[in-house]
């Protein structure tokens, strides 16, 4: 299949951007599915509610998170790292609902991701002020697998920069069913959210949900 034939696939109310070499943003890509993605998401956290993690310097992340899948991402005193058992309940991590494992290998696609394997999800929920600071995603064994990044609820700036933490990052709205993908290149690009502002979604009220797909091993 040629990437025109890919393209040509894509709903018609989906845009592809170039955010960088590597980078491409997927307007849209998810907004039919909000609904039934909403349901797994909470199918998810009412199994593992969502907390706010401890950073290794002693910050109490203002991002509250859960995970699915194999393998769960972890932070604590310690460091950051992947583990296929939650330390909290020394318990799995809920099972990756196949609406999002498939909404990731899909968003690949025309991004130039044509196999990719996520055995992690990490969801993040975003109340009004809450933010993600400037940082690589490189705590995954091999770097050739992209990043999925699906953005549900309230509108976010999404701060997107180059692998040099030196360069200034860009500055993308992030509307509900939007979906960012990056690897290659971009792979270990800077990146962040803003402090998210206040406001009510007409599906998920007044947060953020952000799933965030890798292959972590
Ligand atoms: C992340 O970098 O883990 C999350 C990015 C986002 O919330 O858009
Ligand atoms: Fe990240």
């Amino acid at each position: 299949m040629s990437t025109a034939d890919l393209f040509d696939e894509l709903p018609v109310t989906v845009s592809r951007e170039t955010l960088a070499p590597g980078a491409v943003l997927l307007r849209g890509f998810a907004r039919e599915e909000g609904a039934a993605l909403q349901q797994a998401i909470a199918d998810v956290t009412r199994q593992l509610p969502f907390r706010h993690l401890v950073t290794p310097g002693g910050y109490t992340m203002s991002v509250a998170m859960s995970n699915c899948g194999a393998l769960g991402w972890v932070s604590d005193r310690s460091g950051y790292r992947y583990d296929a058992l939650d330390p909290l309940s020394g318990r799995p991590w809920p099972a990756m609902p196949a609406i999002l494992r498939k909404l990731a290998v899909r968003a690949a696609v025309p991004a130039g991701f044509a196999h990719f394997e996520p055995d992690a999800c990490l969801v993040n929920r975003y109340e009004p002020g809450a933010r993600l600071s400037l940082h690589q995603d490189r705590d995954e064994q091999d770097f050739s697998a992209p990043i999925v990044s699906v953005s549900l609820g309230l509108p976010a700036v999404f701060l997107f920069g180059t692998p040099s933490r030196k360069d200034r990052p860009q500055r993308h709205r992030l509307q509900h069913g939007d979906v960012v993908v990056w690897g290659g290149p971009a792979r270990l690009a800077f990146h962040g959210v803003a402090p998210l502002a206040d406001g009510e979604h007409a599906l998920l009220g007044r947060q953020r949900i952000n799933l965030t797909f890798r292959r972590a091993r």
